[in-house]
């Protein structure tokens, strides 16, 4: 569908199908695989975003149904959205500790994938017990986990929340009920993404998450 290199108009968008994405990185003789799109996603966006040449190749696995979106339209109707969410984010998510390893391009795709959600301070956001379906990053605010150790007694604060910090991931992660409740200090405001979303993007980073849970007690 798309070679690297060459010039681009059309950002696609699968109905059906998959695709594979490789990369000739600078210095390589050959392609590195990337990732497979799945139906629901697209690609093809950075060439019209950045008026540059294509920067990977894309190649449908089996007969695949594409939505095609030329350039002109792009322009009129997703680029300055789509630009101005990336700019906003990208900051952010730079600055995210747990995100510094990944590659810059992974990091876009998570703000195309992030909402936000404010809250006044002495929210419950998050409901030890309850299912979780959500992973949050704070973009501004303070927060404090809570948690009942054992069944009667009072919860206790295990944890305290700032910019640029996380949580949510166990449920995701362990597939298990919300481990403790989180409640803003603060009038916060915060980013989620989604259980598909984590799942597709923080993949490569379950095992710094999974490492990192030794932070709590
Ligand atoms: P574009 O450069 O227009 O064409 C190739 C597409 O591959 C690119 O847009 C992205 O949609 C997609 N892609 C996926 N992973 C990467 C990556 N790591 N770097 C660059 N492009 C990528
Ligand atoms: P999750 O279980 O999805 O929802 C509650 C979140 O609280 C949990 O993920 C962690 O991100 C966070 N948390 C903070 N401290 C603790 C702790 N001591 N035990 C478990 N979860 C904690």
């Amino acid at each position: 569908m798309i070679k690297q290199g060459e010039d681009g108009d059309i950002l696609y968008l699968i109905e059906s199908g998959t695709l594979d994405c490789f990369k000739k990185f600078s210095g390589q003789t050959t392609d590195t695989f990337l990732k497979t799109y799945q139906p629901g996603e697209s690609f093809g966006e950075l060439a019209l975003l950045y008026n540059a040449p294509r920067a990977a190749s894309i190649r449908a696995k089996e007969n695949c149904t594409l939505f095609a979106l030329d350039r002109e339209t792009f322009n009129h109707i997703v680029k300055d959205a789509a630009s101005k969410r990336r700019d906003k984010y990208e900051t952010f998510l730079s600055k995210v500790e747990v995100l510094q390893g990944m590659d810059p391009y992974e990091r876009s795709q998570i703000a195309d994938a992030l909402v936000n959600e404010k809250y006044k301070a002495g929210n419950h956001i998050v409901t030890q017990g309850e299912e979780g379906n959500k992973f949050y990053f704070v973009e501004e605010g303070e927060l404090i986990a809570m948690k009942v150790m054992n069944p009667g007694e009072q919860p206790k604060q295990v944890f305290s929340y700032k910019e640029n910090d996380y949580f949510g991931e166990l449920a995701l992660l362990k597939e298990q009920p919300r481990a403790a409740s989180i409640i803003s200090k603060t009038d916060c405001s915060l980013v989620s993404l989604d259980r598909a979303a984590f799942k597709r993007m923080l993949g490569p980073l379950e095992n710094i998450l999974s490492r990192n849970t030794n932070r709590y007690e």
